[in-house]
């Protein structure tokens, strides 16, 4: 084993060193922008695909950045200290992209993973429908054999970056009769005849990346293009999550982050009773739980991580299931409250657009929603610890 279980590398310090110092001059102040507008920043796209990180966990055979699963963590963590949405970007990439890792054919790897690294294209993933959230196996969308292809019909719903990605990773029904095991995965590309998209949802938060309904109408692609073998979808969309749950968790722990930190400048700067407020135990306190809380989370996270690229060598780990979703759990519950306690340290300010940390709070909600909300972690958890 040539990476560390626990401990970030001297190479994961200086790649945070990179990303931060990207984030401060091209994403930071971009931030406020974006959610405001709640366009998707492509300058912030462009940015991170001409340092290479917009989806550094490809691997190098395919033209990508080849990092391990806690660089890729450390990006996700450091883009999102800046701005939430633009954190989507290697995430989601990550998301649409790990089932082929674990199940494509050699094909359709080299065929969809290369444009990816090249930053050409982006990649999202399909799971969910109106009616199949967190019981994603209750869906509808069909895929029916006709010859050597499969016609698909039906609706994908809350995908996240929708219309700005080239390729989707949808699951949808092959066989009926066969509940979770009638799930076949494909790659559905927006250029696709019959591929339309749902207006962008109107959300508290994330607002720079679209989410969005996928709409299939007679969508008709080549066998070929599913992903692993017919009736493996459901797992294969399960065990991607074992990966990319822990993104998630990245995710939130850079939102409380950038919370965290932008506070303790506040109550530095900021006077009332003649003296600076971090002068106050009362304040202290509320620091400090907030920075214990987030290391707390952090180390789960990166221990998850550690467990996740050894999943992805070959090597797979009895407790990734349950260790991603408690890194998810955490780390989202822990963001809701570093930021919901940042908007406090900031007082009437706080609660202004004026600055950042309202914004951070409204962010991080959704990272106790998506890819699971936080009481199917709970769930997933308790039938690890007890079957
Ligand atoms: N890896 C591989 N296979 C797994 C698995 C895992 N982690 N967990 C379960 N499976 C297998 C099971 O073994 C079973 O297969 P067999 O029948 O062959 O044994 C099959 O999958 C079905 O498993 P369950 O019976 O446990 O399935 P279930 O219907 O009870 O549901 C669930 C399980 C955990 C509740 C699941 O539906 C779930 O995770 N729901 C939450 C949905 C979710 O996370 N959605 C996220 C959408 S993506 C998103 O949000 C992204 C974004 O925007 C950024």
């Amino acid at each position: 084993m040539d990476f560390p279980l626990y401990a970030p590398a001297e190479e994961h310090d200086m790649l945070r060193e990179t990303i931060r110092a990207l984030a401060d001059e091209k994403i930071a102040p971009r931030a406020a922008e974006t959610d405001e507008t709640e366009e998707f920043p492509w300058d912030v796209y462009k940015a991170l695909v001409a340092a290479d990180l917009h989806a550094v966990h490809v691997p190098e055979e395919y033209g990508g950045a080849g990092a391990d699963a806690l660089a890729t963590v450390i990006v996700i963590e450091e883009v999102a200290r800046a701005c939430a949405s633009s954190s989507l970007i290697p995430a989601v990439n990550k998301l649409g992209t790990v089932p082929l890792l674990l199940s494509a054919s050699a094909d359709l790897k080299a065929r969809y993973l290369a444009p990816v690294a090249r930053g050409d294209a982006m990649f999202s993933y399909a799971l969910s429908e109106g009616e199949a959230g967190s019981d994603a196996a209750a869906m509808r969308t069909r895929a029916v054999l006709d010859g050597d292809h499969y016609v698909l019909n039906g609706t994908k719903m809350w995908i996240t970056n929708a219309g700005v990605s080239e390729y989707y990773t949808l699951m949808a029904v092959t066989d009926p009769s066969a509940g979770a095991r009638g799930i076949s995965a494909f790659v559905v590309e927006k250029a696709d005849e019959g591929v339309s998209f749902g207006p962008k949802e109107r959300k508290l938060g994330i607002k720079g990346s679209p989410t969005r309904q996928v709409i299939l109408e007679n969508v008709r692609i080549p066998a070929s293009r599913m992903i692993g073998d017919p009736g493996t979808g459901f797992k294969t969309a399960l065990a991607t999550l074992d990966h990319t749950r822990i993104t998630i968790a990245a995710q939130a722990l850079g939102i409380a982050q950038g919370a965290l930190d932008y506070a303790i400048g506040y109550v530095k700067e900021r006077k009332q009773f003649g003296r600076p407020i971090a002068d106050f135990q009362g304040l202290q306190f509320m620091v400090a739980d907030m920075a214990m809380k987030l290391e707390a989370a952090r180390q789960l996270t990166y221990h998850a991580a550690a467990k996740s690229e050894l999943a992805m060598h070959g090597q797979p780990q009895r407790d990734l299931t349950f260790l991603s979703s408690a890194a998810k759990c955490a780390a989202s519950d822990a963001a809701m409250e570093i930021t919901t306690d940042a908007v406090q340290l900031l007082g009437g300010y706080g609660y202004t657009r004026d600055f950042p940390v309202e914004r951070m709070m409204r962010d991080a909600k959704i990272t106790q929603i998506y890819e699971g909300t936080n009481q199917i972690q709970r769930m997933v958890m308790a039938r690890q610890l007890l079957k």
